[in-house]
């Protein structure tokens, strides 16, 4: 086992606790008197953000951009691009779910660049650093606030890839578990379930190291423990702890990368137009058969870290957050662009079984049953 990463990459500064929140316009402001702040319209409506804009007051300015909703598109990175450009912002940061982080780090990443984000996407590299981005997570979630990279869909052609550079990765992080309250309890679980997945998959993983593995179990244990309490209600005193395991699982995965989940997960989801979070979930219980006997030891560890048999466990995780199958008596659409986009995943790649067509068409048809 390899003890650590080959080369790392961590957020510099990162704030933990209830109503750190506030702490954002302080951080802001050691990046310039003027930013841009992004956020999705839950976060708008929230006690949070009156009291964000109460602690900017004389010390920073913002232009504000609300994200329209959806998944993250090259057009919405592209007019969010715009506006950081009017504003004349000097950092931006995100506060939200996935999407908005990704849009936020986009475009404080891609800030002195003049191609559009489709150019990034088809895999020209930045040629400028950009502007310092901030993140603070409203979901956990994605772990997008611990990763260099951004995952945007070309709506022409639904392909969801990610952009990806180092100098893509947040100067300041607050990991704040009070701006989970207020999200419905499905956003939650979806979120929560994609969280469980990735730190499994980063566990798995064939990059995966001693300092990767230690990371993504104790995301695993804190994600398995907080997600049903929180799941019940959003401001349980638990949701500190999903947002820490959330967090941990990202850095995990940048680490160690993912598997075969999120290969499939990233056609299937927007192909159908589904939740990625609600995906990974739907595709957990056959792909922790498909890889059980290469994962070798890793599976007893897996067990003992949530307390009881790994695969058990998960089913009655998903079974407590009412997880529902929207594939169930569904056709299944463009199979061959989801075995292709699967098998040439990095993700898929770094799965512990070397994923076959035959493994992708087992994975679906306990989806498309
Ligand atoms: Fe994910």
């Amino acid at each position: 086992m390899i003890p650590f990463p080959e080369s790392t990459l961590l957020v510099p500064r990162t704030l933990f606790g209830r109503g750190k929140i506030t702490a954002l316009p302080a951080l802001g402001r050691e990046f310039g008197p003027r930013g841009l702040l992004v956020y999705g319209a839950s976060f708008r409506r929230s006690v949070a953000y009156g009291r964000l804009h109460d602690a900017a007051r004389g010390l920073v300015e913002w232009a504000e951009w609300e994200h329209p909703g959806g998944e993250p598109t090259l057009d919405q990175a592209d007019a969010l691009r715009a506006a950081a450009q009017t504003a004349r912002a000097g950092w931006i940061a995100a506060i939200g779910g996935g999407s908005v982080l990704d849009l936020g780090k986009t475009a404080a990443g891609l800030f002195h660049e003049t191609a559009p984000t489709a150019a990034f996407h088809a895999g020209q590299t930045p040629r400028h650093a950009g502007i310092p981005f901030l993140a603070a997570p409203t979901t956990a979630g994605t772990g997008a606030e611990a990763t260099p990279n951004a995952v945007l869909t070309d709506s022409n052609t639904a392909l969801k890839k990610s952009i990806r550079d180092d100098r893509f990765m947040a100067r300041a992080v607050i990991l704040d578990g009070g701006l989970l309250s207020g999200s419905p309890a499905h956003v939650i679980a979806h979120a929560g379930m994609d969280a469980f997945t990735q730190a499994l998959e980063a566990f798995i993983s064939v990059k995966s190291n001693a300092t990767s593995d230690a990371l993504a179990l104790t995301a695993l244990g804190l994600i398995a423990a907080a997600l049903p309490p929180v799941f019940a209600h959003a401001d349980a005193p638990e949701a500190d702890a999903l947002m820490a395991g959330s967090h941990l699982a990202g850095i995990a995965l940048a680490q160690a990368r993912l598997g075969v989940i999120h290969g499939l997960a990233h056609p299937l989801g927007a192909f159908y137009h589904l939740p990625h979070g609600l995906v990974c979930a739907l595709c957990l219980p056959a792909a922790i058969a498909l890889n059980r006997t290469a994962m070798g030891d890793k599976y007893m560890r897996l067990s003992e870290t949530v307390g009881g048999d790994f695969a058990t466990v998960t089913n009655t995780l998903l079974a407590t957050l009412q997880i529902q199958n929207p594939f169930k008596g569904q056709p299944l659409l463009r199979k061959n662009e989801i075995l292709d986009q699967t098998l040439s995943s990095g993700s898929t790649m770094a799965n512990p079984k070397r994923i076959t067509p035959a493994d992708v068409e087992f994975l679906l048809s306990r989806l498309f049953v």
